[in-house]
């Protein structure tokens, strides 16, 4: 973690509405680089909400959003990607009828660079993704899903990878083995800012987080902090 080094991500007073509906109000945060950075929130407090926003796929925005010390507010999701930043979507965003090779090939659109090289990093991790590269993704398993859509991802060689939601609809097991990944991208030099209603977990992984609740960022601390916060305790771990 590099907290004495500039934030990598820096959102201030963040809002956004659909329509009439404020989906985020006021909302500021960093992640600095080297960090897990969680976002906890309940349904509709507006995780996806805030990080759709900064990869630049909203449109009713004010407040400033800034990528390695550049301003980001408004910059095409295109763009954002090809500096750096990935989304991985809630609900793992996979081409169903493709199989897991076309789906990682298409990760790397932005960034044909360095494609078997990246590819190849991406099977050491994910070793699972190599066996079943010619199998349509439709096929694969919840937690395999979850796999191909970091992996595909890392091909866009992100320096921020941003992931709504890992754990949704995952068994236990597989959630550890997801968290297990995201902490080994992390201590390979990776940037992650996830969302998580899976509080725990989430917090045993991260270095810090928020607590996101109706569209307003309420709490944030130390992942320590938060496990140990009551209110957090009593919202998000059922203590
Ligand atoms: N495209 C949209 N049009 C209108 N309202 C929206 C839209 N997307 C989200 N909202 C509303 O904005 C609020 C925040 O939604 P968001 O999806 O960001 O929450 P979330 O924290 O990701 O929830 P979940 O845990 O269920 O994924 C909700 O009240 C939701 O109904
Ligand atoms: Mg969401």
């Amino acid at each position: 973690m590099a907290q004495n080094e500039p934030a990598l991500l820096k959102v201030e007073s963040l809002s956004v509405s659909y329509g009439h509906i404020q989906a985020l109000k006021s909302a500021s945060l960093e992640v600095y680089p080297g960090e897990i950075v969680v976002l906890i929130g309940a349904n509709g407090a507006g995780k996806t909400t805030l990080l759709e926003t900064v990869l630049g796929i909203n449109a009713q925005v004010t407040g400033s959003v800034t990528f390695d010390g550049r301003s980001i507010r408004g910059v095409s999701a295109d763009r954002n990607v090809r500096s750096g930043i990935c989304l991985v979507p809630e609900g793992r965003g996979v081409f169903a009828s493709m199989s897991v090779l076309d789906n990682l090939l298409l990760g790397a659109h932005h960034n044909m660079r360095n494609v078997s090289k990246n590819l190849r990093r991406i099977y050491d991790w994910f070793p699972i993704l190599e066996k079943r590269r010619d199998q349509i993704a439709r096929t694969l398993s919840g937690g395999e899903r979850q796999m191909l859509a970091i992996g595909r991802a890392l091909m866009s060689a992100p320096r921020l990878i941003m992931v709504d939601e890992p754990s949704i609809g995952l068994a236990p097991i597989v959630v550890n083995d997801i968290f297990a990944i995201l902490t080994r991208l992390n201590r390979e030099g990776y940037t992650i800012l996830l969302s998580e209603q899976n509080a725990y977990k989430a917090l045993k992984c991260a270095h810090r987080g928020y607590v996101l609740e109706t569209g307003s960022l309420t709490l944030s601390g130390t992942a320590g902090e938060l496990l140990n916060d009551p209110g957090v305790r009593q919202a998000y771990l059922g203590a």
